[in-house]
């Protein structure tokens, strides 16, 4: 079955088997036939955040299931349900509809609603993890659905339990937030906050938010429609607060963030950038010109040419910094 629509790299590679997974029922269907239930097993959302540097021996199941809705209140909050495969920025739009804010720091992330829990996605100051409530999992070990809470999924950036061994074997298949009645702007991130003020906007509301990291994004980052990624290729490093010191006295303009807990987070894309490497090419890969931490495929590349690109910018951020950039696609 070919995967190269099912990818936002646009990488064409093939699956053995493909299902259509619209709900628990479709889990159950395929963990109670003997021949499907013996495959091995690749969740696919949106295909955003994966790098297939293969042909998979086994069967991808297609998270489409659909539906949303609000799902109860308290005087502090309100509580709004979706399941898996609904659309992640249709579900913020969704949120906002319903003058909800909470969600719109990340309008316009690509993928799914199941698949925003995975690496806790975030963007401009805010992570999903700040406003969410629980989600439901299948267990595709034992049959069973499962409520977890935050705690349960051990959000980190760009992190959670589901990307861990213990996380291995759950199927998301739905996903709720708990909104506050009581919103303020979360301006923490200063290209936001800049672009805000730029437009004269003092006061913006949850809609004026979400339009103003829409039009940010859209002049930043490669539309996969027209040329195949999957975003930041690397996470932004988390390193010692000593460690950015010693870098900070041999390189100036190193680009930093003090973390609450003493480290410091580095721009990858900065790193990338001062090796020399934005807008380069390798083969069919290369680095988008005008942001450096976006892998791109040319046309045509395969997840070998993009992991070959991957491998040689981490060898050269490694030497000049002695930093090691971490992947952030899965890589299947
Ligand atoms: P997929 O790529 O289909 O899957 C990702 C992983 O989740 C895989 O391991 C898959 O097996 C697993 N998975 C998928 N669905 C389920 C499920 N229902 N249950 C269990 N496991 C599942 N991310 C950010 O955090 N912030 C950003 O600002 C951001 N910007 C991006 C910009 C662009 C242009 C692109 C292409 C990507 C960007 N991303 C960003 C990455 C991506 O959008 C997110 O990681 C998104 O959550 C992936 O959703 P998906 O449905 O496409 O997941
Ligand atoms: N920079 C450069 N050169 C570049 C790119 C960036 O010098 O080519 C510098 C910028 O000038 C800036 C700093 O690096 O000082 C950070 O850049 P940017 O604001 O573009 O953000 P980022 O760190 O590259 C992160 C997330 C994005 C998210 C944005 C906005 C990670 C790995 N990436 O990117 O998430 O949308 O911030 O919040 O944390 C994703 O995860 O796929 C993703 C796109």
């Amino acid at each position: 079955f070919p995967l190269k629509s099912l990818n936002t790299f646009g990488i064409d590679a093939r699956a053995r088997r493909y299902l259509r997974v619209r709900g628990p029922e479709d889990l159950a269907a395929v963990i109670g036939d003997p021949a499907l239930a013996a495959l091995p097993r690749l969740l696919l959302g949106g295909g955003s955040n994966v790098l297939l540097t293969r042909d998979f021996d086994g069967l991808v199941l297609h998270m489409t299931g659909a539906g949303k809705a609000l799902a109860g209140e308290t005087d502090s909050h309100v509580l709004v349900r979706g399941a898996a495969g609904e659309n992640w920025h249709g579900f913020v739009q969704y949120t906002l509809a319903q003058g909800l804010g909470g969600l719109e720091n990340m309008s316009l992330i690509p993928g799914t609603l199941g698949a925003a829990p995975i690496q806790n996605i975030g963007a401009y100051g805010a992570e999903i993890k700040d406003v969410f409530h629980s989600l439901t999992v299948f267990d595709m070990a034992s049959g069973e659905l499962r409520t977890m809470d935050a705690a349960a999924c051990r959000f980190g950036y760009r992190d959670s339990v589901f990307k861990r061994a213990e996380g291995q074997g759950l199927a998301i298949v739905d996903v709720t937030f708990a909104l506050p009645r009581d919103w303020q702007p979360n301006l923490r991130y200063a290209e936001l906050a800049q672009a805000l003020s730029e437009a004269g906007v003092k006061q913006p509301t949850p809609q004026q938010v979400s339009d103003t990291v829409v039009a940010l994004r859209r002049r930043k980052l490669p539309d996969p429609a027209v040329i195949g990624n999957a975003g930041s290729f690397f996470k932004n490093p988390l390193v010692t607060g000593a460690a950015c010191a010693r870098l900070l006295a041999q390189f100036p303009a190193l680009v930093h963030h003090a973390q609450p807990d003493g480290s410091e987070k580095l721009a990858a894309g900065w790193l990338i950038d001062q090796c020399g490497w934005k807008g380069r090419k390798l083969g069919a890969a290369g680095v988008y010109p005008k942001q450096a931490l976006v892998l791109v495929n040319n046309g045509g590349a395969s997840g070998a040419d993009v992991l070959a690109l991957a491998r040689a910018i981490q060898a050269d951020v490694s030497a000049r910094y002695g930093v090691l950039l971490e992947p952030e696609p899965v890589l299947v």
